[in-house]
């Protein structure tokens, strides 16, 4: 058997080479960091749900045209997604308080924000991605401003689908990360969604309890990861209601 070429093993995904040029298979794997990796664990069948629920979400993206790098899940744990060159941000997207908002300026988790807000953060784990401005980001070259009003758009964007869609099932979305890639069409560049949307970066309330059905749970050891990521995938139809946990790898092909 040929040995596949690795590109890069970050905390949750590995990335090797596709099958043709220009493409990437991402591979999820069970492992759970939270707070830049002080603490972690193996999670039995995460990989598989993110799998799942991040080619749910991409492939809403694209049908509503909202650019992004998946082409098409392989399997279980893999999918094929289009290569490109990340932006070294973190573009986060708040509808409500929480995590570090409302450390950093004292607001209540939970308290609805009068709009969405937008923020960037330097994608360096050594640094503990720190929180950035525009000015950073234009002095430093990490993006033009041509970029910025592109990402900025993504960003909304994103924030209105996954708002709906979530809201449809009665989940709030509470916030969420983004990380954009850059593509080269011939003489053109353009943006697009990279990387993962799943419950590791989002943040998901149950409307009617408040219930937390993402990373929290881990980072607050609130439960079991696997049963609120399954709950997700179950209103989201990307799991039969019925089935079974995720860690009986026959369910999900
Ligand atoms: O921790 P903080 O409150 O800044 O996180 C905001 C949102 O971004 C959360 O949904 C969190 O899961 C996500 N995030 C992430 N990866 C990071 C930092 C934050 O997915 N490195």
């Amino acid at each position: 058997m040929a040995r596949r070429k690795k590109i890069y093993e970050g905390k949750a995904k590995i990335l090797y080479e596709g099958p043709e040029p220009g493409t990437i298979v991402q591979y999820f794997k069970d492992d759970a960091t939270a707070f830049n990796a002080q603490k972690k664990d193996v999670i039995e069948g995460k990989g598989v749900l993110n799998n799942r629920l991040s080619e749910f979400f991409m492939q809403g993206l694209t049908q509503i045209g909202v650019p992004t790098h998946f082409i098409k899940r392989l399997n279980m744990r893999e999918q094929l997604v289009r290569q490109c060159e990340i932006i070294p941000l973190e573009v986060i997207v708040r509808n409500y308080a929480a995590g570090t908002m409302s450390q950093r300026l004292g607001i209540d988790e939970g308290t609805q924000l009068p709009r969405p807000i937008v923020e960037y953060c330097y994608k360096d784990d050594s640094l503990g991605d720190p929180l950035v401005t525009e000015e950073h980001i234009a002095a430093f070259g990490w993006a033009s401003q041509q970029d910025m009003e592109d990402i900025l758009s993504l960003a909304l964007r994103v924030n209105d689908f996954m708002s709906g869609v979530m809201m449809a099932v009665g989940i709030r979305l509470v916030d969420f990360k983004i990380e954009i890639g850059r593509v080269y069409d011939g003489d053109f560049q353009r943006l697009i969604i990279a990387d993962e949307i799943s419950p590791d970066s989002c943040r998901l309330w149950d409307i009617e309890t408040g219930q937390k059905l993402d990373k929290d749970v881990f980072r607050r050891d609130l439960g079991s990861l696997t049963d609120a990521y399954t709950e997700v995938a179950k209103r989201l139809g990307v799991m039969p209601k019925t089935s079974t946990p995720i860690t009986k790898p026959t369910l999900i092909n």
